[in-house]
């Protein structure tokens, strides 16, 4: 191996780590090579590592850090586990890229971050909307002030029937909540980017399990519930162990005065086109999808649309240039990571104060949660 190659390793060896990190890192074979491969399940791990040739194969994550002495883990277990190996690879000597939600609280989740700071590692969450060319084109339009004062947005990923239907996404033991830590984190931590990180301090919030945890007999594909390349390891799913929320809502106060709706499903009877991200500003407006700038331009109210670059044809983008930048901060090349500790915590702070809020059936301020 070549002395400056950073070598990897992966914790999780399920549908992201097949489909996204492990692609994304071959990607870089002049930055990275792939050692080890660590599962609970021995199947997934072996299964992983021949499919990808990655020399070793462990169920055991203290042995693989011991023995293989990554400079790179990928964390991408379910939600649950986040916390645990990510302290552990740091203290092990590797930087962390952990897959999103960061952890299940936003005190797990400063608990991560100040042990990269203790042992002197990075530690990189996986929000990998911002690489999304609209976001991007989208914040550089609200950085260059054409929104003016921004006083309201939305946010919404809505899936009529995309349980994901692998794994444990659907339960609560293992993955703390649905939607909104599935897909609901990813729209919530672009939008706040895109507005410039403002402080969420109170959240009123309401879950729901309404449809998914019912056999209603329908045909849906993986592909709509977020597995587009379809699963390396599959395992079975049963509707009746679902306990997490098939909807969630939450309605946000912002430092300044500043109010944002979120709202995500996996199951819900929407028609087609509801969802979506708007900010409304003093100045103008933006729609994210398909990307609309609206203002007045004299005595005309007028709708621009960017054209904004193709993106690689590739699934799970994201993934490609997240792993592309971490490597590149990792070596000194770019100056900081993309996603900071008090971006993520105040994203998780939201979320406590969401999940808080819909069990105790009023707002809650965020400082109240942690
Ligand atoms: N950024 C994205 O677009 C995106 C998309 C999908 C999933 N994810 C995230 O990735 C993570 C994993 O999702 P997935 O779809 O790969 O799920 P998955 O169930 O397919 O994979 C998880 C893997 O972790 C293993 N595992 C379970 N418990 C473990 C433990 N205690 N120790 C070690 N391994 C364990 C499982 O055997 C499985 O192989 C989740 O946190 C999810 O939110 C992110």
């Amino acid at each position: 191996m070549a002395k400056d190659k950073f070598k990897v390793a992966i914790i999780g060896a399920g549908m992201i780590a097949n489909a996204a990190h492990i692609p994304a890192w071959k990607d870089l074979p002049n930055d990275v090579e792939i050692v080890a491969v660590m599962d609970v399940f021995e199947a997934n791990a072996q299964n992983t590592a021949k499919m990808h040739g990655i020399p070793k194969a462990y169920t055991n994550a203290e042995k693989m850090l011991e023995e293989c002495k990554p400079d790179i883990v990928s964390v991408c277990t379910p939600n649950c586990y986040h916390k645990q190996y990510t302290i552990l690879s740091l203290e092990a000597g590797a930087h962390v890229l952990c897959e999103k939600p960061v952890a299940t609280s936003a005190r797990d989740a400063a608990e991560m971050f100040d042990t990269a700071e203790r042992v002197g590692k990075l530690l990189f969450v996986g929000q990998t909307m911002r690489w999304s060319g609209n976001v991007i084109a989208a914040k550089e339009l609200v950085d260059l002030g054409k929104l003016g004062e921004m006083y309201y947005a939305e946010t919404a990923s809505l899936r009529r029937r995309g349980v994901p239907k692998w794994g444990m996404f659907h339960m609560k033991e293992h993955n703390a909540g649905g939607p909104l830590y599935d897909i609901g984190v990813h729209s919530l931590d672009a939008l706040l980017w895109i507005m410039g990180n403002p402080k969420v301090i109170a959240a009123s919030g309401a879950t729901y399990l309404k449809i998914a945890n019912r056999d209603e007999g329908l045909r849906t594909s993986l592909a709509d519930s977020g597995a587009p390349l379809g699963l390396f390891t599959p395992r079975p799913y049963d509707y009746r162990e679902f306990n997490v929320e098939d909807f969630g809502v939450g309605f946000m106060r912002l430092e300044g005065g500043a109010t944002i709706y979120l709202k995500a499903s996996w199951a819900a009877n929407i028609a087609e086109g509801m969802g979506g991200t708007f900010i409304l500003g003093t100045e103008g407006g933006l729609k994210l999808q398909p990307l609309t700038y609206v203002t007045n331009m004299g005595s005309y109210m007028v709708d621009v649309t960017p054209h904004v670059p193709q993106e690689r044809q590739v699934a799970f983008f994201g993934h490609f240039k997240e792993c592309e930048h971490f490597v590149r901060v990792i070596r000194g090349e770019e100056k900081e990571l993309l996603v900071k500790r008090a971006e993520a915590l105040n994203v998780m702070r939201a979320l406590d104060a969401i999940y808080k809020s819909a069990e105790v059936g009023h707002e809650v301020p965020v400082e109240d949660v942690n």
